[in-house]
């Protein structure tokens, strides 16, 4: 199923609804009429979107009057070098590597969409120092997780994959010894973030007692319970699942003496990073019995693509692994889902939209994070600049001076690195004058991109 992507022709109050209060409040009352910006220079914007991105983002980008190439594959670098000198904007997915070559080579390029979790693909510092922001969708998978989770749950503790699989051989194998409902079972969530959250409110519509461990002190949701350490969550849970981010001190975070803490018969869960959990000591725990099942959709090393053989060769215990009853092994697919992915793909396309036509940065990963509240249409020769620099002292002065002849409506500017930001709604400028400004403003020594949107 799927259902058409609104990219908003103006900041809309769909995507005012999707940000925190705070970068809520730069939009307008329902009352006022947004002024619709484009960019000045760029009257005819071209995206080339690659890796088969959803036909309703290149249908909505089409509406907004982009020109869109659409190609199904990734391109290679040379590919890139030869084709994106004549793009404004990519969409990619996660096959397609931006390198500095290819950020070099594509001059007009002014935004990089990541139609995916991750941004690795993109050499980040270098388009940051290029003025291309990155934009992603990190948390779009959030509630497809937790629903997994939910499914992992039950299919452990009734040992469902054992039954189903004896089945399908030809054994009929009906047995309750061991099979417990999870009503009533103390379920340990270990990061309480936006998964950890949704899942703590899907299991306790099951009838299940939730406690959580984050090293941030956070307001639970419904009846959870925070614990003020991880031993006291391993001593408790029946069920204890993994929700942190891969980083040093999360890195085998479950070894032999977290799983030795746990409670005899209890199940672990990870769908989070593959080297959060020391896998060895797993398969241990596992073959004394003191764990009565785990389920892990994530691995230190994970296969490139679909078909590649998961064996001994990619993780030295992968056939161990395979071997033991009540163990659910899944290919990387917690946030895999269409809406998933229809979320992400909304997410971006306004994400690349808002910077093209409004140039904002909120959300973008390599850049600082800069808005304006919107225009309105009685400001009609009011026009925005948008001022990508290097980050160093006396750029500001420079830049003010070029506009202190106009009234600035409203000015903000931060930064990050060696990379600043500058957006400043000015008063009362003709397309003319635009000109004289332009050369003003991106003559100075600083800068590293200037737009203007009217
Ligand atoms: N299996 C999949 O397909 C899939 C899909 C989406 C996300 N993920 C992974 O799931 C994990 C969680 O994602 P999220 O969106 O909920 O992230 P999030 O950033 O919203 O939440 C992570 C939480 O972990 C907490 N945390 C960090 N270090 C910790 C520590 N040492 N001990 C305890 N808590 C700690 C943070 O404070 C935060 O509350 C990430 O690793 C993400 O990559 C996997």
């Amino acid at each position: 199923m799927s259902s058409p992507i609104a990219i908003p022709a103006s900041p809309s109050h769909a995507v005012a609804a999707s940000m925190s209060p705070s970068q809520a409040s730069s939009f307008p009352s329902p009352q006022m009429k947004v002024k619709v910006l484009h960019p000045v220079e760029n009257v005819d914007l071209r995206l080339l979107l690659l890796e088969n991105i959803s036909q309703e983002a290149v249908t909505a980008f089409r509406a907004q009057g982009f020109h869109v190439d659409h190609h199904t594959k990734a391109m290679s670098e040379d590919e890139l070098v030869a084709a994106l000198p004549s793009y404004h904007a990519i969409g990619i997915r996660s096959k397609t590597k931006i390198t500095a070559r290819v950020i070099k080579a594509a001059s007009k390029l002014l935004v990089i969409g990541c139609f995916c979790i991750g941004t690795n693909q993109v050499d980040l510092p270098a388009a940051a120092q290029a003025g291309i922001p990155v934009f992603n969708s990190p948390f779009s998978n959030s509630r497809s997780v937790a629903e997994l989770v939910m499914g992992e749950l039950v299919a452990l503790s009734r040992q469902l994959f054992e039954r189903a699989y004896e089945l399908r051989q030809g054994v009929w194998n009906k047995q309750s010894k061991g099979c417990w409902e999870v009503r009533g079972k103390t379920l340990g969530i270990v990061g309480y973030g936006h998964i950890g959250s949704q899942l703590s409110v899907l299991a306790e519509a099951f009838g299940i007692r939730v406690i959580f461990y984050d090293v941030l002190n956070i307001m639970a949701l419904g009846s959870a319970r925070q614990v003020e350490s991880l031993d006291v969550l391993l001593a408790e849970a029946d069920f204890v699942t993994l929700h942190v981010p891969e980083l040093p001190e999360t890195i085998n975070m479950i070894s032999q003496s977290q799983l030795a803490l746990m409670k005899q018969g209890s199940y672990l869960i990870n769908n989070s990073r593959g080297k959060v959990v020391d896998i060895p000591a797993l398969i241990d725990s596992l073959k004394s019995k003191h764990l009565a099942g785990a389920c892990l959709d994530v691995f230190p090393s994970e296969p490139g693509s679909n078909g590649a053989p998961f064996d001994d060769q990619l993780n030295p215990w992968a056939s161990t692994l395979r071997a033991l009853p009540n163990v659910i092994l899944t290919p990387h697919i917690g946030g895999s889902t269409e809406e998933a992915q229809r979320l992400i793909g909304e997410e971006v396309a306004q994400a690349l939209s808002r910077y093209l036509d409004y140039g904002s940065t909120l959300g973008a990963v390599n850049f600082p994070e800069v808005d304006l509240r919107a225009m309105t249409q009685e400001q009609g020769d009011h026009i925005r600049v948008c001022h990508v620099h290097k980050n160093q002292p006396g750029v500001l002065k420079q830049v003010n001076e070029a506009l202190s002849p106009y009234n600035v409506e409203k000015q903000y500017s931060d930064s990050k690195g060696d990379v600043a930001y500058l957006m400043a709604d000015i008063a009362d400028v003709s397309i003319e004058e635009i000109a004289k400004l332009r050369e003003l403003i991106s003559g100075t020594r600083a800068n590293i991109l200037t737009r203007f949107l009217a």
